[in-house]
């Protein structure tokens, strides 16, 4: 059977798509990456995924309308690659109600703190602003509210004494990037059920 296919969406650095890139290569990971989008034609996560062989899709948000314009257009984008799964890797887009709808419980997306905890694009900066002992990383289902969605997988990371927030973000980063390859494997090996907030990992 052939590997599942997924879509990655990014806007930045892609180290997340690179890990995910990795774990494909050494078979932890069971599916194969049929397109990476990007709203940012400048982000060095284009390159990464050309690098890889990936078939990239820019789509510049400045040419459409309104979001819904926009999440349409990155539809037909996903239905033609046939993803099944849609990787949210520093995707710096609210998606639309309508998109949300149309994929529920298929879209992921990785945060750097322990949700609901710091939600937001500086999450890393308020925990160690807040005074935190412990921070960490999520993997959560995309919902209609901003780092929301019902949690998947979540991995705590503590504070060392004089942390700044380079240090604890490449902390954070290296647990992202073994968790987000094991996450995006069970949900495509139908582990995962989700009800309400409530999501299950048979076997787990
Ligand atoms: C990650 O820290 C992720 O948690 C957040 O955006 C960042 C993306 O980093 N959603 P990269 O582009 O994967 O390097």
């Amino acid at each position: 059977m052939p590997a599942p296919v997924i879509a990655v969406c990014c806007s930045g650095e892609g180290t997340n798509l690179q890990a995910i890139i990795r774990a494909i290569r050494r078979g932890r990971l069971r599916a194969r990456v049929g397109v990476m989008v990007s709203d940012n034609p400048g982000a060095l996560c284009l390159r990464r995924a050309i690098a890889a062989g990936i078939p990239t899709v820019v789509i510049d948000p400045r040419g459409f309308g309104s979001r819904e314009a926009f999440d349409r257009a990155l539809s037909r984008i996903l239905e033609k690659a046939g993803a099944r799964l849609i990787v949210l890797a520093g995707f710096m887009r609210l998606l639309s109600p309508w998109f949300v709808r149309r994929y529920r419980w298929r879209v992921l997306n990785i945060h750097p703190a322990l949700l609901p905890a710091f939600p937001g694009t500086h999450a890393v900066r308020d925990a160690l602003r807040h005074g935190v002992r412990v921070s960490g990383v999520t993997v959560h289902f995309v919902d209609s509210q901003v780092d929301h969605g019902p949690i998947l997988l979540q991995e705590a990371v503590p504070l060392k004494a004089g942390d700044t927030e380079e240090n604890l973000l490449k902390r954070i980063h290296r647990v992202e990037h073994r968790l987000y390859p094991i996450g995006i494997d069970l949900v495509l090996r139908g582990r995962v059920t989700v009800r309400g907030r409530d999501v299950r990992i048979a076997g787990r």
